[in-house]
């Protein structure tokens, strides 16, 4: 990746937006391209900024909006909803002069059926656009071709009724899936990519790739032994066949040879990790599909209870399966899981920012989390997210964490001038915006500042390997970077008591740069952690001389 990326290695942090929530610049209640670019001067540039080096817009192609963008009916522009292509042009203008990097979402495992193609595939069968999907005939009986689930409820098939066959959808039934073995869809998915790195786009976030290439043969897949009732019926299955087929590797690779044509481009991909496929495997695939600049996001986070012990083995299993220079990406919230600030609480979201700040890599906030916004509770009338409406109860729905942005404490939290926004603020907006935390020191938006601004300061911060775990009980997690003659300590207690630190490495010059809870240290040499603080220590001398 080091030789590749020279944009992307002095990014400090990545912050996700997603465009309907961000702000809406035409009082329509759905925000837009122009509103981000409006709120550019908040992210980075001016003196009161937050000081984020990069940006990933979550999609805005043209969409019937049935999974809110990532049902894309036009690879090639924007949605008028969010503005139009110029709209674009201006913001990555701008973000660029700003020294901000952009990456924007690609779609690869499915489209909307109101593409162009999907509806010439329905048209006519014997068109070269019904290979683009994955249409297949019905068994004997008339039933689905075999037993593969939706993602969102039910079977991953529906009937074409005027062929009889049925095609996949691992999603909606609005989001057929493209046929990734067929070359002639290759070439153009390649040329869609083309067309945004030409645009001026930094960087891909891929979506959902374990979906693109499944059994060739179709078999069912075997039902999960552990599943109970209750849970996410997706889970009744073992997914071995629908996804992740072997021809996964050249499918990827067929998007990051695209990016090898520019110069300085980055493809990350979107991939839990299953339960299926050894943790450290799975982790090297992705970055492995080209070790220069391919990565996958760390999701673990937002999976994990609030435990010392859990945190430290996410960041160390992760650590340990990269290969060597490849880049880590930390992400603790995103718009498909609940906010960081609802699982654990809003105390625990800032020491929790403290830690994944000083993690390596560049980290990954979503828009939001650095003023500690919470999830938002949605009347039942008021679900937007088709897999709420599609399997409702389960706690599966996504639109509580993709609510507009609070801005300030004037109405709709100063997001749009319309009567009506596209999701409700959440109630906590007048306490919990920008405008109160910006005049704020203690707020976890000037910690958040502060913490890029280290991160920007330091190189060495953002690097992959300097990481070392220092302790770890059932209170403390703790954990040092080197960086040369200044180095830091990070210490984290997850305890609701004071905690007594003994430092290590006699003879160091200690100073505290930042506590999460913007509590006041002494040192000695020992340090008395509050309870669910997150510090930052810097101490001079490099460590490896100590260790
Ligand atoms: C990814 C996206 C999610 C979307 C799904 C289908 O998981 O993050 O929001 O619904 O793919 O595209």
């Amino acid at each position: 990746m080091i030789e590749v990326m020279k944009v992307w290695q002095d990014k400090n942090a990545i912050m996700q937006i997603y465009p309907r929530s961000y702000y809406d610049s035409n009082g329509d209640g759905v925000g837009d391209l122009a509103g981000i670019r409006e709120k550019l001067s908040y992210l980075k540039g001016d003196d009161s900024s937050l000081g984020v080096d990069a940006i990933w817009i979550s999609p805005f192609y043209p969409s019937p909006m049935k999974d809110f963008g990532y049902d894309v009916a036009n690879y090639t522009d924007v949605d008028p909803i969010f503005g139009s292509l110029e709209d674009l042009d201006a913001l990555i203008a701008d973000a660029h002069e700003r020294g901000m990097a952009v990456m924007i979402d690609f779609v690869p495992n499915h489209s909307s059926n109101e593409h162009k193609w999907f509806k010439a595939a329905l048209e006519n069968p014997d068109s070269p656009e019904r290979d683009y999907y994955i249409f297949r005939d019905a068994a004997p009986d008339g039933s689905a071709p075999n037993n593969w689930l939706s993602v969102f409820g039910g079977s991953a098939w529906e009937l074409d009724e005027r062929s009889g066959q049925y095609y996949l959808h691992s999603f909606l039934p609005e989001q057929p899936d493209l046929n990734w073995s067929n070359p002639e869809l290759r070439s153009h998915m390649q040329d869609y990519i083309r067309f945004w790195f030409d645009r001026g786009a930094d960087g891909l976030r891929v979506d959902a790739i374990r979906w693109m290439a499944k059994d060739p043969e179709f078999r069912d897949d075997p039902p999960n032994e552990n599943f109970k009732d209750g849970q996410d019926p997706y889970n009744k299955l073992r997914h071995v066949y629908s996804r992740y087929s072997k021809e996964l590797d050249d499918y990827l690779r067929s998007i990051t040879e695209v990016a090898r044509e520019y110069k300085d481009r980055l493809i990350v991909f979107e991939d839990h990790l299953d339960e299926i496929t050894p943790v450290a495997d799975q982790i090297r695939r992705m970055f492995n599909v080209d070790n220069t600049l391919s990565a996958a996001f760390n999701f673990q986070a937002m999976h994990i209870p609030f435990s010392t012990w859990e945190f430290a083995e996410m960041v160390e299993r992760y650590q340990s399966a990269l290969p060597d220079g490849a880049l880590p990406f930390y992400c603790f919230s995103n718009h498909d899981e609940s906010r960081v600030a609802t699982r654990f609480g809003q105390t625990e979201a800032r020491m929790l920012t403290v830690l994944q700040l000083m993690l390596p890599g560049i980290p990954v906030l979503y828009y939001g989390q650095e003023i500690g916004m919470t999830d938002t509770y949605i009347e039942p009338g008021l679900v937007r997210d088709p897999f709420e409406l599609r399997v409702p109860g389960k706690g599966l729905g996504r639109d509580p964490q993709r609510t507009p942005m609070q801005w300030n404490a004037s109405s709709n939290a100063g997001f749009s001038s319309s009567d009506e926004t596209w999701l409700p603020i959440n109630d906590n907006y007048s306490e919990v915006n920008v405008e109160n935390q910006l005049s704020d020191s203690r707020s976890a938006l000037f910690i958040t500042k502060q913490l890029l601004s280290l991160r920007s300061k330091y190189a060495e911060l953002r690097n992959a390997d300097n990481y070392r775990r220092e302790y770890c009980d059932e209170s403390v997690f703790s954990f040092s970077r080197s960086c040369g003659i200044e180095s830091f300590l990070t210490i984290c207690n997850f305890s609701d008591n004071p905690v007594d630190y003994s430092l290590p490495y006699d003879g160091l010059d200690w100073s505290v740069l930042i506590s999460a809870q913007g509590c006041d240290y002494s040192i000695s040499d020992k340090i008395t952690i509050q309870p669910k603080d997150g510090v930052v220590l810097k101490f001079s001398r490099f460590i490896a001389d100590i260790i």
